[in-house]
């Protein structure tokens, strides 16, 4: 950032873009290069945007990537009008983003008292905080089983959760930490495929114990969520009748939510 950079501008850490992923024409992620002071948690968001006269353009991203990699990743939904989004969707290679280094989120492992089972639940782009939870090893030295659920619209929309699971599948450090611990639950709600339906749905009529060998557990199980207001608030109903508390980074639970951000 140059000295005449407005005071809007200050602390902001400017990124160049190192790879583009268009998944479908309403998502797609993008990597940048990761500053060595750069440190955050798994599950962790960060103010990220773009330049934009004398005031940045800043929203709320969840940190896809690991916390032991050397790039950041994010995966972000394209909102036509949106003022962000329908910008940051051009992003090239060698572009530049900026980024305000004080990642902050609940949807942290510190958040959850220890447990057996981590359920992850999301919809949509809220697979991104949780992109970086499996793919961090602390997350299989704490629990046994690590279950990662994501309701999208339609088929294509699972292709992120699908390319995740089989980069860590053939990743041969973290496939060995990973082992057989991790399902991910792709299902759909608007286009027809084998596993359809919400989550919530699937919470309350037994596909979800069926498909994952148990029923919610508040002994047992912590949880993650992470998607729109509406989801949030029933996945909230689902586990607090299950007998769960939820958790903060002051006072570790048996639940944490999150808005997805961006929209
Ligand atoms: P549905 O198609 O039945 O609305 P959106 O694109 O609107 O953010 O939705 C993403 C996914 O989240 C969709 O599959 C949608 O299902 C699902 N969804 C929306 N609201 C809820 C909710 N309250 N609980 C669980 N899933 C939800």
């Amino acid at each position: 950032m140059s000295e005449e950079m407005p005071k809007a501008y200050r602390g902001l850490n400017s990124l160049k873009v190192s790879s583009v992923k268009h998944y479908t024409d309403k998502t797609f992620s993008f990597t940048c290069e990761r500053p060595e002071s750069f440190r955050f948690r798994s599950g962790e968001f960060a103010m990220i945007g773009l330049e934009n006269g004398d005031k940045p353009l800043l929203r709320a991203y969840s940190i896809a990537s690991p916390n032991w990699a050397e790039e950041l990743e994010f995966y972000s939904i394209k909102v036509p009008d949106g003022p962000l989004t329908s910008r940051l969707q051009h992003l090239k290679v060698g572009d530049e983003i900026l980024i305000r280094p004080k990642p902050v989120g609940t949807l942290v492992l510190d958040a959850l008292i220890a447990g057996k089972r981590l359920i992850l639940f999301s919809t949509g782009t809220g697979i991104a905080p949780f992109a970086s939870t499996i793919r961090d090893p602390e997350t299989y030295e704490k629990f046994d089983e690590v279950i990662l659920t994501q309701t999208c619209r339609d088929t294509k929309e699972l292709d992120y959760g699908k390319a995740l699971m089989a980069e860590i599948a053939s990743d041969e450090l973290l496939s060995e930490v990973v082992g057989d611990k991790l399902t991910y639950i792709g299902t759909t709600t608007r286009e027809e495929s084998d596993t359809m339906g919400r989550m919530t749905d699937w919470l309350r009529d037994g596909r979800f114990a069926a498909a994952t060998g148990a029923e919610l557990s508040a002994e047992n199980d912590r949880v993650m969520i992470c998607g729109s207001m509406a989801m949030l608030k029933e996945h909230k109903q689902i586990c607090e009748a299950a007998g769960m508390l939820e958790g903060s980074n002051s006072e570790p639970g048996q639940f944490v939510i999150e808005k997805a951000f961006v929209d």
